[in-house]
């Protein structure tokens, strides 16, 4: 989605996370990438960084380069510092037992954003949301992205949360990628959206279109045909 964002755009992207934590998801530029398809596993390397794999079906238009990421924010009632050891160790004390795979992509995942820390500011996306859009699109293409997040929300707030970003979009103040479960927002929609291919399914979103479902960890992702 992302790179679909950039090559529409054709300027880097001002990223602003709705949700972000300690903002782990804001550096798509700087991991590496292997998606297993039915043809076989497509990559995008990059030397020394933590790979993030998914197993793809679907014409998922799959990137052939990073997108160049020109600044990174976004906003959390509750961010937690990447420098931090507390903050660290508690976001590795949340990944089970048995997934030492995950703790240690989450380790490197430090360090990729410890090596140039995000915006993350402290406040609830609703208030925040379009004053972060401004400051981005003084760097690039703002896009407004968030996964798994909106659940939190109650859901007349979810309603609010569609219409506002639904509205930043529609005055061209940024471009907008949603992970979110199927319930939670309803404004995400296509016509092949269908049923969710197995468990845990997330519906991704471009401009409040559904384009794809995802599994809420991202090992997976199931293209739809219609909008490919
Ligand atoms: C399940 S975590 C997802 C974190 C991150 N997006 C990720 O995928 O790793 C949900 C995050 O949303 C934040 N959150 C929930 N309600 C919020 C609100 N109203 N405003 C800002 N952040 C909120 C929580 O503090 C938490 O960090």
């Amino acid at each position: 989605m992302l790179a679909r964002v950039a090559a529409e755009e054709d300027q880097p992207l001002a990223l602003v996370e709705a949700g972000a934590s300690a903002g782990l998801c804001l550096y798509p530029d700087r991991y590496a990438y292997r998606w297993t398809t039915d043809q076989g596993d497509v990559t995008l390397p990059l030397a020394g960084a933590p790979e993030l794999t998914c197993r793809v079906r679907g014409p998922a238009p799959l990137p052939v380069a990073h997108p160049e990421v020109a600044w990174r924010g976004g906003v959390d009632l509750n961010p937690l510092d990447v420098t931090d050891p507390d903050d660290t160790a508690w976001l590795v004390n949340l990944v089970w037992p048995e997934e030492e795979s995950r703790r240690r992509r989450l380790r490197a995942a430090f360090a990729v954003a410890s090596a140039e820390p995000p915006h993350v500011r402290r406040g609830d996306l609703l208030e925040a949301l379009p004053r972060l859009v401004e400051e981005a699109a003084a760097y690039g293409v703002p896009v407004v992205l968030h996964s798994a997040v909106i659940a939190y929300l109650e859901p007349d707030e979810r309603r609010r949360y569609a219409r506002l970003v639904s509205g930043l979009v529609e005055e061209g103040a940024c471009r907008w990628i949603s992970n979110e479960g199927p319930q939670v927002l309803w404004e995400v929609r296509s016509p092949g959206l269908g049923e969710p291919p197995g468990p845990a399914q997330f519906v991704v979103g471009l401009d409040g279109r559904a384009l794809a479902w995802a599994h809420g960890h991202g090992t997976n992702l199931t293209w739809l045909e219609g909008p490919g």
